[in-house]
């Protein structure tokens, strides 16, 4: 008979710490991608070296998400309100973009990922367009994790584009006033088709939301962590779903019986 072998108490295996987070999983994780010019700035670096950085973070947290089994994913990349930096810090986040989305075809057709992008798309490079559409139509058919990338992004004007398209529908008669309801409203987003976001990270500190998803993050659970977007890894990741795990959520009703 074969002895067992004595367990290495000076050296235990690690558990994969995903083993224990397989309950109570959020859905739909949205994040706030902050600190890259802090960053930076801590690295004695050009800030845009804080975002050629920040593209690693993503790759992480992607696998993270795959290897957990969240099945949504959403990235807050590129606000509209980011088109009023400087010109070179634009232009640089562009070719960033670009360069993204021809690097990360093959890796997610690999890990049976769908891509779409949410915002303002025609305010886009042409160029940079025609790789959305691209990565878009050969992904469609992945199943494993929906990742959106929220590009030329505001939650103002999502709303705003929302009511116009509403307001035509009533304007050509196909819609009737008394027939809007909350999922008229939804079924106008950009975000129509997915869920509601369970759980948003935001990196570096800020207590904010930023013009972020208004409409979908009416009961999302709030999770901000002091480190930077381009220092977040999976364990920083495994850390926030972790405290989700812990949250009561009870969407403006009580836990006491009626
Ligand atoms: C916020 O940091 C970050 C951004 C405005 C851009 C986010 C971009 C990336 C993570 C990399 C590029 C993304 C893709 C998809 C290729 P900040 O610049 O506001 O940082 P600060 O508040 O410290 O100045």
């Amino acid at each position: 008979m074969i002895a067992p072998i004595p367990a290495d108490t000076k050296h235990p295996v690690k558990k994969n710490p995903a083993e224990n987070l397989s309950t109570n999983l959020p859905q739909h994780v949205a994040i706030i991608m902050d600190g890259n010019g802090r960053w930076a700035k801590s690295q004695h670096l050009p800030r845009i070296e804080g975002h050629r950085a920040g593209v690693e973070s993503i790759r992480d947290t992607l696998r993270a998400c795959n290897e957990l089994g969240i099945p949504y994913l959403t990235l807050y990349a590129f606000s509209n309100e980011n088109w009023q930096r400087p010109k070179d810090e634009v232009s640089f986040l562009m070719r960033l973009l670009s360069e993204y989305l021809d690097q990360e075809l093959k890796e997610l057709n690999k890990n049976n990922i769908r891509f779409q992008v949410i915002g303002r798309k025609d305010m886009l490079p042409a160029e940079i367009q025609k790789k959305i559409e691209r990565n878009v139509k050969e992904t469609v058919g992945n199943k494993k994790l929906v990742l959106t990338l929220a590009l030329s992004y505001s939650g103002r004007l999502e709303l705003v584009d929302a009511v116009r398209k509403i307001a035509q529908k009533i304007k050509d008669g196909s819609l009737e006033l008394k027939d809007i309801t909350e999922s008229t409203i939804e079924e106008n987003l950009y975000t129509v088709g997915l869920p509601d976001p369970d759980f948003l990270i935001r990196t570096s500190g800020e207590m904010r939301i930023s013009n972020f998803l208004l409409w979908q993050m009416s009961y999302t659970e709030i999770y901000v962590t002091d480190v930077l977007w381009p220092d977040f890894r999976k364990q920083h990741f495994i850390d926030a779903i972790e405290a989700y795990q812990k949250r009561e959520r009870r969407f403006g009703r009580t836990n006491l019986p009626q």
